[in-house]
């Protein structure tokens, strides 16, 4: 707990909400996602057309494709370790304390009138209201599957050395999907769920943050969030 701020009209406290590696990860998660969309949409249509040349120089797709895979790695390494630190970093108790609320009809309610600006924000134990976990959860479904479905696409590209490992270990995705070629549309299928994710996430965050200043977006940087009570 830090020490109480003078606002001028009234005192809040400030709390830790966020750990440092869990602001950390979430902004590297953040700059993978975008290249991985990025770089996969290249993939998914090459558009750029170079100068034709004899030498061995025109590496524009094999560029783009390294970066799909190296960020793609990341990602998961991150989203592996975001998942350990939820569940056992005392740093994420705030994330937890969340987690009891989604089982309260009330609470629901509550934050979906206030969303739909009829109605005050509950009170919220922790780091996030039901809806924010729910999404937070998909989000994390999402990953699984787009790293699941990515890591299938590459063992099939890359046959020896991790490739090789990785082909043994999740040939099932193919099975699964029906084939390769299903595996490749439901990854690029999935892209569009970040898609969509990106721009409400962007704006229910500075929604959040202009209509209840009490942390906001900026929690997510500094780690800190200040309420007008001890009880968090
Ligand atoms: C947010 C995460 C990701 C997004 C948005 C994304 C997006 C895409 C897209 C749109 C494609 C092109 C599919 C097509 O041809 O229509 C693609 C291809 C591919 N992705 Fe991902 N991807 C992500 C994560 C990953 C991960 C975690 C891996 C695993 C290392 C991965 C490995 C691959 C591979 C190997 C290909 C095929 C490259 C090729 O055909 O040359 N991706 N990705």
């Amino acid at each position: 707990m830090r020490d109480a701020i003078d606002s001028g009209l009234q005192e809040f406290k400030a709390h830790t909400e966020f750990s440092g590696l869990t602001r950390l990860f979430h902004w590297l998660r953040a700059l993978s996602i975008f290249v991985l969309i990025f770089t996969g949409t290249y993939i998914a249509m090459p558009f750029l057309q170079s100068t034709p040349s004899t030498e061995p120089t025109i590496f524009t797709q094999a560029y783009i494709r390294s970066a799909h895979i190296i960020f793609g790695f990341v990602l998961i390494a991150i989203s592996c370790f975001r998942v350990y630190l939820f569940f056992f970093d005392k740093g994420s108790k705030e994330e937890r304390a969340s987690f009891p609320q989604i089982k309260q009809p009330k609470v629901w309610i509550k934050t979906v009138l206030s969303y739909m600006l009829v109605g005050k924000h509950p009170h919220i134990d922790g780091a996030y209201n039901p809806l924010q976990f729910v999404t937070y959860f998909t989000l994390a479904i999402l990953v699984l599957l787009i790293s699941i479905t990515g890591v299938a696409l590459y063992a099939n590209v890359y046959h020896s050395g991790l490739g090789g490992v990785l082909g043994v270990c999740f040939k099932w995705v193919e099975v699964v999907c029906g084939g390769l070629a299903n595996v490749r549309v439901i990854h690029h299928i999935l892209t569009w769920g970040f898609v969509i994710f990106i721009p409400v996430h962007i704006y229910m965050a500075v929604w959040n943050a202009i209509k209840y200043p009490n942390g906001g977006v900026d929690s997510i940087v500094s780690g800190i969030r200040y309420t007008k009570d001890l009880k968090v």
